[in-house]
């Protein structure tokens, strides 16, 4: 399975920070946030790499992570965004270097405080669709800001509802992705947002208008540290007292 790491996008709920550098390469801790990224898939055991970016400060990225050797990645890959059109559009630049295989995707602005590597291997064993990662949100405020899972009453995901007025229940949509081939098909089908962006809910979406759609629910800590200033402040807060991407 390949990894997609994506570290595009303008930051812009975090500027004036990220006015002066990429959001990814802020601390969480005592490192830089795509640090925790990568972590995340090679502890997984996801060793070929893809890290997609954009922006001025792409070159950061190479400085930082070199050949990926040192993070423990066999093969590291970069692949330049021109403009920021959403995650399903930064996806799309991952195409080739996929290939036939199947794909694990990271938002690389979520931070996890253990592995996820039973999700990987529940992919594996998967016979093909998607798979998505939800975790336990009972704030209705944080959940707007959010993809949100709807079941149907066999505890199903009907749809994903992005950023909802109503939250359909308490179960946030986590920025990792796991995605077979067909992968490619829907993104050049997909229609840009009111946001004016490719949404990963509409991927998403489809896998669920197809019933080839399976989720695992988190336990432990996540966050998202591009939501707010102070998302990105409790992520720091909880990773400098419990450490993040621990085994289980
Ligand atoms: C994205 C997804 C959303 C998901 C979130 C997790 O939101 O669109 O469904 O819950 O990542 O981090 P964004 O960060 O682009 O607002």
């Amino acid at each position: 399975m390949k990894g997609v790491i994506l570290a595009g996008g303008t930051g812009s709920r975090l500027h004036p920070l990220t006015r002066i550098t990429n959001k990814h390469l802020l601390p969480i801790y005592d490192r830089p946030m795509i640090s925790y990224a990568i972590e995340v898939l090679v502890g997984a055991g996801v060793r070929e790499i893809m890290l997609v970016t954009g922006g001025t400060h792409a070159g950061e990225f190479l400085r930082l992570l070199g050949s990926g050797d040192e993070y423990g990645i066999e093969r590291l890959s970069y692949a330049y965004q021109d403009k920021a059109g959403g995650i399903a559009e930064a996806l799309g630049l991952a195409e080739k270097f996929v290939g036939d295989d199947r794909c694990v995707v990271l938002l690389a602005d979520n931070v996890f405080e253990r592995s996820v590597r039973h999700c990987v291997d529940a992919f594996v064993k998967q016979d093909r669709g998607a798979r998505v990662v939800l975790t336990h949100e009972p704030d209705r405020e944080h959940l707007r800001h959010l993809g949100v899972a709807q079941f149907d009453g066999n505890q199903r995901i009907e749809r994903i509802v992005e950023k909802p007025e109503k939250p359909p229940s308490e179960f946030a949509v986590t920025g990792i992705y796991f995605y077979d081939a067909s992968v490619w098909k829907v993104l050049p089908e997909l229609k840009p947002s009111g946001r004016g962006e490719l949404e990963i809910t509409d991927v998403n979406n489809w896998y669920l208008s197809q019933g080839l759609m399976e989720y695992d629910v988190l336990d432990g800590f996540w966050g998202d540290a591009g939501e707010s200033i102070d998302a990105y402040y409790a992520v720091n807060d909880f990773v400098r007292t419990h450490l993040a991407n621990k085994a289980r």
